[in-house]
């Protein structure tokens, strides 16, 4: 071995903090020639109960670690911060930083020459890649795979994605309590992540593309036992990567995230992809803007028939051929010479692949939708960008005009959208604010929120809704997501009034509010004199339902209440 190691300042030394260093460690029973130039691989994982896309990463803990072993490392696993997308609140979003600080702060204090991180639910794979970037030791992913395809009478059923549903289906479909119940059960029947084209999957998709996968890993359904061998696989390859000092820095590359971001539009990934890769990028040193995902990604078509932008699920996916099909029909686009974590290129790596359903993966040439990127919106609206999914859009939609719904906050919205007397129909235009990351606070997944009872009776599928929130990458529908600057720090979406005309068109990137300068310098100055002076003046103008000490309540970021 050429390079020393970085775990030997702790275990290499002969003197005292060499002998505190390794005699605590032999409490767990650990042989001599462990503390002698094996790498020390950190096994960095996600797992919780509380996490139950994770569920099953302990396990998975124990089957990395004979890979490393088998390639003569030493693994030691670590805990980090979890971050369960169904279960917190008031949203994951508020501590995927905090969880980037934990894993980078763990492995940067511990004798780590190598690491292995153990990704699943949304904010798992960004949150641990981002720590990992800022040590920039050798690294590999090893995502958790989506669960087994949800059934529900006699049908496939994707989780996510069919609660987005669950009122269209009450009111239109005539659902029973106990049908809602069975679905229940039925989306969620095995262990692992999100079984659409959601945030995880889409994660998944992102750690594949950018190389820090070895192939064909992200669509490997958790239980399948090819997942077991991907884990043992990429324990054997951490160890050889570091003896090769094949840091992460090396695989993330300007090539790799613009692969990346071909092929999240290829597969219909999720918006969520735009805030998790530029973190991804800020954390590496590689200049990467917004603007990058509609100028690289706008123009590549849809190959992937994966809900919520189709109609299979990550089983199917995975049967069809999975990522490396997808690699392959895009060779004419892609960086074929972007090095990826088991040292050859992503060319080489997906040079033959067989797609075995058409259905599933169809090829560059007969494409489900012809541009399919996620776009970057402008206007007066959204100075500094908003963004919209088209391949889960209404394509009658992307060009509409429309008078606006004001919603002031979510609480708002929860409180009148069933309102018989809102004055709402299919032309317009609902707007929600105060759901960006300072107002809600954290900038949950509500951008899409349901339509009101009224609309869906008339059998109104979808009306466009802008926000400055987020949405989840399991939902649909022609929304209009992470307008900036957000309405709680004084964009203009926060002068927005009901029956304002505001004019989407996707193919023009524009979004606009057709509403005078004049007047609007009017509305700001009351906005501002109404108390826009920091959070405890917002709390009072946008929250005035708040009750004083509701659980969840912080003083300070004006969540008023629980939300979700
Ligand atoms: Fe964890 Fe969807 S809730 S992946």
């Amino acid at each position: 071995m050429s390079k020393k190691l970085r775990s030997e300042d702790w275990f290499g030394k002969d003197d005292k903090m060499g002998f505190v260093h390794r005699s605590w460690l032999r409490n767990q029973g650990y042989p001599d020639d462990y503390f002698k130039g094996r790498p020390v691989i950190g096994i960095c994982n996600t797992w919780s109960e509380l996490t139950p896309c994770n569920g099953h990463l302990r396990d998975f803990a124990e089957i990395v670690k004979r890979g490393v072993i088998e390639a003569g490392g030493f693994p030691l696993e670590f805990p980090v911060t979890s971050l369960g997308e169904t279960i917190m609140r008031p949203t994951t979003m508020l501590f995927r930083n905090l969880a980037s600080m934990d894993v980078e702060e763990s492995i940067r204090a511990n004798p780590l020459d190598g690491v292995v991180l153990l990704t699943g639910c949304d904010k798992t794979t960004p949150s641990t890649i981002m720590g990992a970037c800022s040590v920039d030791l050798p690294t590999i992913v090893v995502p958790g795979g989506p669960m087994l395809n949800g059934r529900f009478k006699g049908e496939c059923l994707g989780s996510g994605s069919f609660n987005w549903m669950v009122k269209e289906k009450t009111l239109v479909e005539n659902y029973t309590a106990e049908d809602i119940h069975e679905a229940e059960i039925g989306a969620a029947r095995s262990q692992g992540h999100c079984m659409t084209m959601g945030t995880a999957s889409t994660m998944a998709c992102m750690a594949e593309s950018l190389g820090l996968t070895l192939p064909g890993a992200a669509a490997i359904p958790a239980v399948d036992s090819r997942k077991k061998v991907m884990a043992q696989l990429s324990g054997r390859r951490i160890v050889e990567m570091v003896r090769a000092d094949m840091k992460i820095s090396k695989i993330l590359t300007r090539k790799a995230f613009e692969n990346s971001i071909m092929v999240n539009a290829a597969v219909g990934g999720s918006t969520n992809f735009i805030i998790h890769l530029l973190a991804i990028a800020g954390r590496i040193g590689i200049e990467l803007k917004l603007e990058d995902f509609d100028t690289i990604g706008s123009k590549i078509p849809l190959l992937v028939n994966l809900k919520p932008s189709g109609k299979y699920l990550m089983e199917d996916f995975y049967y069809a051929g999975g990522l490396p099909v997808v690699i392959n029909e895009l060779k004419k686009q892609l960086h074929n010479d972007a090095v990826t974590v088991n040292g050859k290129t992503i060319g080489e790596n997906n040079s033959n692949p067989v797609c075995y359903n058409k259905e599933v993966i169809t090829s560059i040439d007969t494409p489900l939708q012809n541009e399919a990127g996620i776009v970057v919106l402008k206007g007066n609206l959204c100075e500094d960008g908003a963004v919209i999914k088209p391949s889960a859009a209404t394509q009658s939609l992307m060009k509409h005009k429309g008078k606006a719904v004001v919603f002031e906050t979510m609480e708002d919205y929860h409180a009148r959208i069933d309102d018989p007397n809102l004055d709402i129909d299919e032309n317009s235009v609902i707007v929600l604010k105060g759901v960006g990351p300072v107002g809600y606070p954290g900038m949950p997944e509500v951008g899409n929120v349901d339509l009101p009872e009224k609309l869906l009776r008339k059998g109104v599928k979808d009306i466009v809704r802008i926000s400055d929130g987020r949405m989840s990458g399991t939902a649909a529908g022609t929304v209009v997501l992470h307008i900036s600057p957000e309405s709680s720090i004084g964009g203009l979406l926060a002068l927005v009034n009901d029956g304002d005309v505001i004019e989407l068109d996707v193919a023009q990137r524009k979004l606009h509010l057709e509403v005078s300068d004049e007047e609007l310098l009017k509305r700001k100055a009351v906005w501002e004199s109404a108390g826009a002076d920091g959070n405890k003046g917002l709390c009072e103008v946008l929250h005035r339902s708040c009750t004083a000490g509701t659980p969840g309540c912080r003083p300070g970021y004006f969540t008023g209440r629980l939300r979700q």
